[in-house]
């Protein structure tokens, strides 16, 4: 592997899961970056994704920065041919050039701007570091995609089934903010990679992406899709055909307690944050059946199967 950019630089998707979850119970690689550094740059807040590939190269020997780029570095101009005269003062030539000579491997996290869908889905800022970045470069949720987040939500699904090929539900549900349909798409390429039953279930209106969502089933009947399901992964996102609007608040949709009554006793995945009692009912929350936290876990390990492949790619 020599960037992770999306789930598609994983080659061999089974076995890259099943060497993360070695990895969370036996870390074999530790020593593995010792004396190399990994930089973060966070243009948007975090918890998990931070703390998690923070803990996950910590886990391989490697040295850590942090930057919180939108608020501490120079503001950066993109553009090609650009005439700096403005509030840009560096240009992402230069700033990725240095950073390449800091660190081995760069990770970058920055959110789409919900309006212009031509421009987000162009992925400009994770494509520009690929661009200029002599070193690897690590995709900590972009405009389109959270494939760390994904390959978590494939791992954790792996380690609870019981069944050869479970029924996994993706389904939308309310909020009261525009969210990126980032997460979403990078669980439904995941989906695509495993052997599983897999249907998608979100109101008219909230059709995710053609090219991402393929031949998957789409209901949008919530109560018909999540009938025998083993998995129910709950998320928002905002409209993909009427780009970024939120278009109905669609309460119907808080996946609750009656909800789950609806499954084959599923288990309840989300990449948190969660609204409590707008995305996810407490009932449910704070039932067996809810999986968040072993999954929000898992991000650590996810991370690190990635971290070790590009050190080795790297030599
Ligand atoms: N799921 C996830 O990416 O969480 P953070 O936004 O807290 O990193």
């Amino acid at each position: 592997m020599k960037n992770y950019i999306s789930l598609s630089d994983i080659e061999n998707f089974e076995q890259t899961i099943t060497e993360g979850l070695q990895l969370k119970n036996n870390n074999t690689a530790a020593n593995l970056g010792k004396g190399k550094t990994l930089g973060m740059l966070f243009f948007n807040p975090s918890l998990r994704t931070r703390l998690s590939t923070e803990k996950a190269a910590k886990l391989l020997g490697m040295d850590v920065m942090v930057m919180n780029a939108d608020k501490d570095g120079w503001a950066l101009e993109f553009e090609d041919g650009a005439i700096m005269n403005s509030n840009k003062a560096e240009h992402i030539k230069e700033a990725v050039a240095v950073l390449s000579q800091y660190c081995d491997i760069i990770a970058v996290r920055a959110f789409p701007g919900l309006e212009d869908r031509k421009k987000d889905e162009e992925d400009l800022v994770i494509k520009s570091f690929k661009k200029y970045a002599t070193v690897p470069v690590v995709n900590l949720e972009s405009a389109t995609g959270h494939p760390l987040q994904a390959l978590t939500d494939a791992m954790t699904i792996t380690e609870l089934q019981k069944t050869k090929r479970p029924k996994v539900v993706l389904t939308w549900a309310p909020h009261p903010r525009a969210l990126p349909q980032s997460v979403p798409n990078s669980f439904v390429e995941a989906m695509h990679r495993m052997d599983v039953d897999f249907v998608i279930a979100n109101p008219p209106g909230y059709d995710l992406n053609p090219e991402v969502r393929k031949d998957t089933q789409v209901f949008h009947d919530q109560d018909e899709a999540l009938k025998d399901a083993d998995f129910v992964y709950v998320k928002n996102w905002s409209s993909y055909e009427s780009y970024g609007k939120i278009l109905s608040e669609g309460s119907s949709w808080t996946f609750s307690g009656k909800k789950m009554l609806l499954t084959n006793d599923a288990k309840v995945l989300h990449c948190l944050p969660v609204r409590r009692n707008v995305v996810i009912a407490d009932a449910v929350l704070d039932s067996p059946n809810s999986v968040v936290i072993q999954q929000a876990g898992n991000r650590t390990f996810a991370a690190q199967v990635v971290l070790k492949k590009l050190l080795e790619n790297a030599g």
